[in-house]
């Protein structure tokens, strides 16, 4: 029966893991997924996060189905994280929420949701059309799958990074977004972009925000790394705050994959932002068409891992003690690149090694071509994506120079 279906290539980053696993070297390192590591190299659960599991088993928690929409006090504590306790948007009831399967499952019910209702340029007889979707380039790879998927086409792409200054090709990135047409989703990363590590500053924030302004388009911001780029949770957040304050129509996707080490754990928030004045009856309709989409995409998300959040997210001590993880993993992602730049320097690989430490969040783009990525892999069992993306968390005082001189090789050979 299905002697037709040819096998699906490998997904750019978790092929890797796979690849990661199946290598049986001791010496082998995984620079894929990103994915926070310890200084050993381990998985890291947060100290908080493991002490809220087992108060919640031993207040006996139960496993029943959450709502469609998810864990209410997760979903209003999610909002109130990313855009602040005083929003207006919150204030004046114009946020309309759904906690999902994490930043994917965000964005697929958000991309699902557009589908269905969101026809830019409807008007006097005209029923509108499917908007345009535009990512960064580059961008996370799953973004370019979900958008199709979700069945609004391929995603249109806009330049994004400069190779030569390792950051942000400002000027390009203005330049397709003013030539966007009216009405476009524009997807942006709210902190920590990934790949690249590459993010606008708050002044060009502004200017991106004009932008969008002007050219009725549609943002969209994608937050997997809230508190990891900065350590700041306040901070990171500034970009979508800035652009909610305008009092526009926005939607994000929240991930606590990262912040909170809950990967497994799938928790994540999708949150329809409308612009001001919003009337309470349009937030029901929204709502109750979000719950639409996941009834028969999924039912219902996960329970545990939003039960672990909320708490967190919730009670003031349990919230500093996270807020104080985040400083420590973030600072460790930064001495890592420190290191890493240091020992580049020191060994003598050619090139400039400064963008390492001044890119952001869990990622380095560090300019490795796809050749030399796959050298890295077959000599030195360092596994990275092929885009040279290589994931800092993964690196650690045992790995480093290992790692470096390795890069030093690939760029030798
Ligand atoms: C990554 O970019 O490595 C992470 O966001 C994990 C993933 O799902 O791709």
């Amino acid at each position: 029966l299905w002697k037709a279906v040819p096998e699906a290539p490998a997904d750019p980053i978790l092929g890797v893991a796979a690849a990661f696993r199946a290598d049986p070297s001791p010496n082998k390192v995984n620079l894929g997924v990103g994915a926070y590591r310890t200084e050993h190299g381990k998985p890291y659960v947060l100290p908080v996060v493991a002490r809220v599991h087992r108060e919640l088993l031993d207040d006996g928690v139960d496993h029943e189905y959450l709502p469609m929409e998810g864990y209410a006090p997760f979903i209003s504590a999610a909002e109130r994280v990313i855009l602040g306790d005083a929003a207006a948007a919150l204030r004046e009831g114009r946020v309309a929420s759904v906690q999902a399967l994490s930043g994917t499952g965000s964005l697929r019910v958000a991309f699902e949701f557009l589908k269905r209702f969101y026809r830019p340029r409807a008007g006097a007889g005209d029923a509108g059309s499917l908007p345009k979707v535009y990512v960064p380039s580059p961008t996370w790879s799953n973004h370019r799958q979900i958008v199709p998927d979700a069945g609004l086409g391929d995603a249109v792409l806009y330049r994004y990074f400069n190779a030569k200054t390792h950051g942000v090709d400002f000027s390009g990135m203005c330049a397709d977004l003013r030539a966007a047409p009216p009405g476009s989703v524009v997807l942006f990363h709210g902190c920590a972009h990934n790949p690249t590590g590459a993010d606008p500053t708050m002044e060009q924030w502004v200017q991106l925000l004009d932008i969008c302004k002007s050219g009725s388009l549609l943002p969209l911001f994608d937050n997997a790394y809230q508190g990891f780029a900065s350590g700041d949770l306040n901070r990171d957040a500034a970009s979508v705050r800035l652009f909610a304050d305008a009092g526009i129509d926005l939607i994000i996707t929240q991930s606590f994959a990262k912040n909170m080490g809950l990967y497994g754990e799938r928790v994540g928030c999708l949150s329809v932002v409308m612009s001001s004045p919003c009337s309470p009856e349009i937030r029901t309709r929204v709502l109750s068409q979000l719950k639409l989409v996941v009834r028969p995409m999924y039912s219902s998300p996960p329970a545990l891992g939003a039960k672990i959040a909320a708490r967190i997210l919730g009670e003031p001590g349990l919230f500093a003690e996270w807020n104080t993880e985040l400083q420590k993993m973030s600072s460790r992602i930064y001495a890592m690149r420190v290191a890493l730049r240091d020992r580049l320097i020191a060994n003598g690989a050619p090139g400039s090694w400064q963008h390492v430490v001044d890119q952001i969040g869990m990622f380095s783009f560090t300019g490795l071509t796809p050749q030399q990525v796959a050298y890295m892999v077959e000599k030195h069992h360092i596994y990275l994506t092929s885009n040279g993306r290589i994931s800092i968390a993964g690196l650690n005082p045992s790995n480093i120079n290992y790692v470096a001189d390795a890069m030093k090789d690939a760029i030798e050979a």
